[in-house]
């Protein structure tokens, strides 16, 4: 038997036609969900990023605006960008693109985006919100993550699940979500002895690290869905944590990399980014 694969894109394409539905709707009381990137420097990955979500609010009929500044810019400038789209009632979401040059302080930066702008759930108000189990706006790989399970039809409660990865973006916040939908979480990162020994424990995998061929069939639970959020480039081809070739035969459900986890975040952005313009409607 070969693992059944969890397609991020079909996924992702369903979840993006409700969005333009919705949105749809929004336009016809006058509304047009606004989304904001801040892009800094000339990282060829940040750029190719931004380019997808671009083309992602286009799909979604979401008006997007993207403020590219120089690799050199100071604090400061950074600062009055943000404020500035902070303060502009035409954009829902706002999204600083990360990393930025070592020079800024990130934490500083982040902290001008509003937590009711802040689709990406980075805000300490919306991660605080998260681990205290408040309604908010969560990040989108989690949510992306959350989504590919639901999909392979296996109930998350009671069930195992194993996160490796310690990130504020995806392996805190997934392993959180995974918390609120009553799995049993165990947290695996660079410092963990005996990876394979908590891997094969799993019902439920999720692999966020960024090494290719991390996880090998011999870490797997027979069945198990297993989830790669991993990305990283081995001869120029973008590939994820789990190797495909051992673990298709052992894992029940198994979300490809690419195909899987990367196209759900950029859905999730733009279900985000509608969600907050909707709430910011009917208020
Ligand atoms: N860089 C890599 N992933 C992400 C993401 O999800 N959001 C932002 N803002 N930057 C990123």
């Amino acid at each position: 038997m070969s693992a059944v694969l969890l397609d991020g894109k079909m996924l992702a394409a369903r979840r993006e036609e409700e969005t333009l539905q919705r949105v749809n709707a929004l336009k016809a009381r006058g509304i047009e969900p606004g989304l904001a990137f801040i892009l800094v420097g000339e990282d060829p990955a940040s750029k190719v990023y931004v380019r997808s979500k671009n083309k992602a609010c286009e799909r979604c009929g979401i008006r997007s605006v993207t403020c590219h500044l120089p690799e050199d810019v100071t604090q400061e400038e950074l600062e009055r960008e943000l404020k500035k789209l902070a303060d502009d009632p035409s954009v829902h979401g706002m999204l600083l693109q990360l990393p930025i040059p070592r020079h800024l302080d990130e934490a500083a930066a982040l902290a001008c985006i509003p937590p009711e702008k802040d689709v990406d759930g980075f805000h300490p108000v919306n991660a605080g919100n998260l681990v205290n189990g408040i309604p908010g706006i969560r990040s989108c790989t989690p949510l992306g993550i959350m989504d590919l399970i639901a999909l392979s039809g296996v109930k998350t409660e009671g069930k195992h699940a194993v996160v490796i990865g310690r990130s504020a973006i995806v392996g805190k916040p997934a392993a959180l979500l995974l918390l609120e939908a009553n799995c049993t979480v165990t947290i695996c990162h660079s410092r963990t002895v005996d990876l394979a020994k908590y891997t094969r424990e799993a019902d439920i995998l999720v692999s966020a690290v960024g090494k290719a061929g991390l996880i090998t069939g011999d870490m797997v639970k027979p069945g198990a869905v297993v989830i790669d959020a991993g990305i990283a480039r081995v001869d120029g081809k973008v590939v994820g944590d789990v190797d495909r070739q051992s673990v298709e035969p052992i894992a029940g459900f198994l979300s490809p990399v690419p195909g899987g986890c990367g196209p759900m975040t950029i859905a999730e952005l733009m279900v985000n980014t509608l969600n907050i313009a909707e709430a910011k409607a009917n208020v």
